[in-house]
């Protein structure tokens, strides 16, 4: 009964506006870590005129201490309380209610609600964690004004915060204090924090564009001072581009980011008071590599723009997390495409939406961007919710263009200011801010899957036309067996045989966007002189896998000289992806470098003009997982063979190059665009260098050993790092040993250190990882350690992937363990046993096995079920 409640499937259709709104919240909270005393005055206010005869307050994990109505005691027959909440029977029309409850932070190992570590107290309250901290109506349609009072010991906790304004703060006996904080925006619940603890603080001041002074702060461990300045710039630029990009400026007079080593995802954007995980906070030039660098700015941006997009206007249900999630990631990523390269920046994005959510989107736990159906929220913070709601907005800003995106968004802020909304709200501010209709366009919100676009295109010479035939179709996912066809925005040019763009239309355009809405249709481009090759999702326009027949020679042209440089990239991985699925088939790996693979190579690696960073994306070989999307059963083992064997030849072949390009791009370190570029190509020589090594017998690890000296920075460094311990034949166990004493004492580098061990292609690395499980500062209750040795071994497929079982059944042993501890964790880190049917009878049947395993455990919790359970045919 009890399980069959928890495991209850909540629906879309079956949303109901609250019975009661509650006008003001004011929480009292004694802090202690193990005992914390949470008491709230809460003022509720019927909404309609029935009278309502049992209202339900959302509860977890509390203790119920005390319940008083407008100040008296609550009478026994007018409450219940049990494991979901607090129930009032006839409720007033309007009453105050106070509680007081007992909550235990420091055996709070979920990181939801409010928890204690590392000597501090942190909350976590979206989605639904703040009914572990007191009874409410948990919903995101609940928005109350929230005041504030933390009490905690002066000595361990000097610093203390809430959202929102400071506003008095006092002594108390034993050596406690106080202070009280009130946020004069009225907010749901899952933007409510709080903090304590012993921090240092980073300040600075931002001016509005109306002159306001805007105090910065960024709260982090004393000895991490140092480390703040990226976050603190990145910060200052985001505010910057907001204002200038979307017109929208800060709201309060105080904007604070707390770091910590323990969190469960990225960041939060609780109002006034982020609370992050200190990879996206913290960096150094001795600490974080120019990835990590880039990760601060991408995430201190995208909590900042949730200002917006998220608290002012926020979400009527969880349904619609993509409205704030999908917008917020297009935000985000605009705002790094402005920061840094474009082209770069989109190539990135794109990757990583083919690595996460395409394959989310062809398995069994695939949804909609706007899901129909949960059990567990958190379970669908993914990569669909997030990364391709991201391209939706990004299709209809492709769609309206630049101004009309902003006559939107200029019309959904001063719509829904101060309201809980949905993505229909959004669609209709678009809409009707541009009379452009977006009915069809709803299907994507809607349809599960990725659509396949055939393109089928033929120069005609008497004519002089071009006819491009597109045709498009959606495979079935779970519960969404046929499909409709989605308007899908094809950006396009025609290059002629010298590689110009040609004349489309009258208007002289050489570039532009056609609308494929029907499951087949066809244009026709007049007066081309010449045959054209086509360059086809410029951009990459849409989210969808275009399946467009052309030779290797057009290929290797496009790779050389197209001028979108995602569609060039594109282009030179499309060579680079058939090379290696034919040598997959043939097993032995390829003879020889096929001859348009050479070429543009070749060329790429002559334009020594071009931008650094954008010659390593061209130089980057498809990632295994990459490859083993394109094929219908993964070959695990072949996959790696064949693309090890590449990575060989173009190492061999090139040697002479890559030793040149390793020579000429030392330099010193500096943080601008160009040195990170150049940092890259440079390691990336290094590692093409180490793979010509086989067939050469000499010994570039030496070089790798070095630049592993030598370097003064962590990009460097880990890079030669990787090299050397991932390497199937080198012993690199002094190396490992040297890094980890070195960096003992920064948690975020030996994360690195752990995640590079567990990646290591290396016969031996089970054993290794099982090592590294029991290790002095190995912690289950940290995530991030816990990503970087269970959640690096998931993405070290010949390992993983083990045709014996053995990965599989190590792993779901482990899982089995975490979700007792951290169950939001343990389901995340669990999602890539759902992709078994992709992989031959017997992986198939180890994966199964793992699933059972987990499914059979005690105590099941309710995130871990839902993904077993979804994973099952
Ligand atoms: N809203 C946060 C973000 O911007 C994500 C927080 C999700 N946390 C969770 N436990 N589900 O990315
Ligand atoms: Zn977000």
């Amino acid at each position: 009964m009890i399980a069959q409640d928890n495991n209850a499937v909540i629906h879309r259709e079956d949303y109901q506006p609250p019975l009661y709104r509650i006008t003001d919240v004011a929480l009292n909270v004694h802090l202690d870590p193990e005992n914390t005393e949470v008491e709230a005055r809460l003022h509720f206010q019927r909404l309609g005129s029935e009278p309502v005869s049992v209202l339900h307050l959302d509860g977890e994990s509390l203790e119920l201490l005390s319940v008083l109505r407008d100040g008296q005691p609550l009478a026994e027959n007018l409450f219940r309380s049990d494991a979901t909440g607090l129930t009032l029977l006839n409720p007033e029309p309007e009453f105050v209610l106070e509680t007081r409850v007992r909550i235990h932070p420091a055996a709070n190992s979920t990181l939801s609600g409010l928890y204690f570590a590392g000597g501090q107290f942190l909350t976590q309250c979206e989605a639904e964690g703040f009914r572990r901290i007191t009874y409410y109506l948990d919903r995101p349609d609940c928005l109350a004004k929230f005041t504030v009072t933390l009490h905690a010991s002066r000595k361990t906790c000097p610093v203390l915060l809430a959202n929102g304004n400071c506003i008095a703060q006092g002594d108390e006996d034993n050596d406690w204090h106080w202070a009280r904080w009130e946020d004069p925006y009225p907010k749901p619940a899952y933007l409510f924090a709080m903090v304590a603890g012993d921090l240092a603080v980073q300040r600075d001041v931002f001016v509005t564009q109306s002159g306001r002074s805007v105090t910065l702060e960024i709260y982090v461990a004393e000895r991490d001072l140092g480390a703040c300045d990226q976050a603190m710039e990145s910060l200052k630029r985001a505010m910057r581009w907001d204002e200038e990009v979307y017109g929208r400026e800060y709201d309060l007079d105080r904007y604070m980011i707390v770091a910590t080593d323990s969190f469960n995802m990225g960041a939060m954007e609780n109002k006034g008071l982020n609370i992050f995980n200190s990879k996206y906070v913290l960096a150094s030039p001795e600490t974080a590599t120019d990835t990590d660098y880039q990760g601060v700015e991408s995430v201190i941006a995208h909590e900042y723009f949730h200002n917006w997009t998220g608290n002012r206007v926020t979400l009527r249900d969880w349904f619609q997390l993509s409205l704030k999630e999908g917008l917020t990631v297009f935000r985000d990523q605009e705002f790094s495409a402005d920061m840094n390269s474009r082209g770069v920046q989109r190539i990135g994005d794109v990757r990583r939406l083919r690595a996460a959510q395409f394959p989310e989107d062809a398995g069994p736990l695939a949804h909609p961007v706007r899901p129909d159906a949960y059990s567990e929220i958190n379970n669908f913070y993914t990569a669909t919710v997030y990364e391709k709601g991201a391209e939706l907005v990004r299709m209809i800003h492709t769609l309206l263009g630049r101004e009309g995106f902003r006559r939107g968004t200029d019309l959904y802020f001063e719509r829904h200011d101060g309201h809980a909304v949905t993505i229909e709200d959004f669609v209709e501010a678009m809409e009707e801010a541009n009379h452009y209709d977006l009915s069809r366009f709803r299907r994507w919100y809607s349809q599960a899957g990725t659509p396949q676009v055939k393109a089928e295109g033929s120069y005609d010479p008497k004519s002089r036309s071009y006819t491009l035939t597109l045709q498009q179709s959606t495979p079935a996912t779970t519960g969404q067996a046929s499909k409709e066809p989605v308007p899908v925005p094809v950006r396009l040019a025609l290059l002629n045989t010298q590689g110009e763009k040609a004349v489309l239309d009258k208007t002289g355009a050489t570039e532009k966007v056609i609308l494929l809405e029907q499951a087949s249709q066809s244009w026709t481009f007049e007066d081309l002189p010449d045959p054209v090759i086509p360059s086809l999702l410029r951009g990459f326009s849409a989210p969808v896998r275009l399946d467009i027949t052309l030779d290797d020679q057009a290929r290797s042209f496009l790779a050389c000289v197209d001028d979108d440089p995602f569609n060039r990239w594109e282009s030179a991985q499309e060579l680079a992806l058939k090379t290696l699925l034919a040598g997959v088939k043939n097993h032995q790996g390829l003879e020889v470098l096929p001859a348009a693979l050479k070429q543009a190579l070749s060329a790429t690696l002559k334009q020594s003009q071009m931008d650094p960073a954008f010659r390593a994306e061209l130089l980057t070989l498809p990632s295994e997982d990459y490859i083993g999307e394109q094929m219908p059963v993964i070959a695990v083992e072949a996959i790696h063979q064949a693309r090890e064997t590449l990575l060989d030849k173009i190492g061999a072949h090139f040697h002479d190059e890559w030793l040149g390009l390793y020579q000429d791009l030392a330099g010193a370190y500096d943080r601008d665009g160009a040195s990170i570029g150049r940092r890259r190509l440079r390691n990336m020589a290094l590692s093409y260098l180490i793979h010509s090594d086989h067939s050469r017998h000499e010994d570039m690890t030496l070089h790798a050993r070095q630049q592993y000296v030598q370097a003064d920075n962590m990009t460097d460094r880990l890079a030669a790092f990787q090299l050397l311990v991932q390497h199937p034949k080198h012993d690199a166990e002094d190396i490992l040993l040297d890094f980890y004493q070195k960096w003992q004492d920064y948690p975020l580098v030996i994360d690195k250190w752990f995640a590079i061990q567990a990646m290591a292609p290396r016969l031996d690395t089970l054993r290794h990882v099982q090592h590294l499980l029991v290790h002095p500062v190995f912690d289950w209750k940290v995530p991030n350690r816990v990503r970087a040795v269970l959640g690096a071994f998931t993405m070290n497929p010949t390992l993983f992937h083990a045709a014996d079982g053995s990965g599989y059944a190590f792993f779901a042993e482990q899982i089995r363990r975490l979700d007792d501890i951290n169950p939001q964790t343990a389901a995340r880190l669990a999602t890539p046993l759902s992709r078994w049917q992709r992989y031959d009878k017997v992986r198939q049947q180890g994966m199964m096995h793992a699933l059972q395993l987990l499914a059979a455990k005690t105590n099941l919790s309710r995130d871990l079920a839902e993904v077993i359970q979804r994973s099952y045919p």
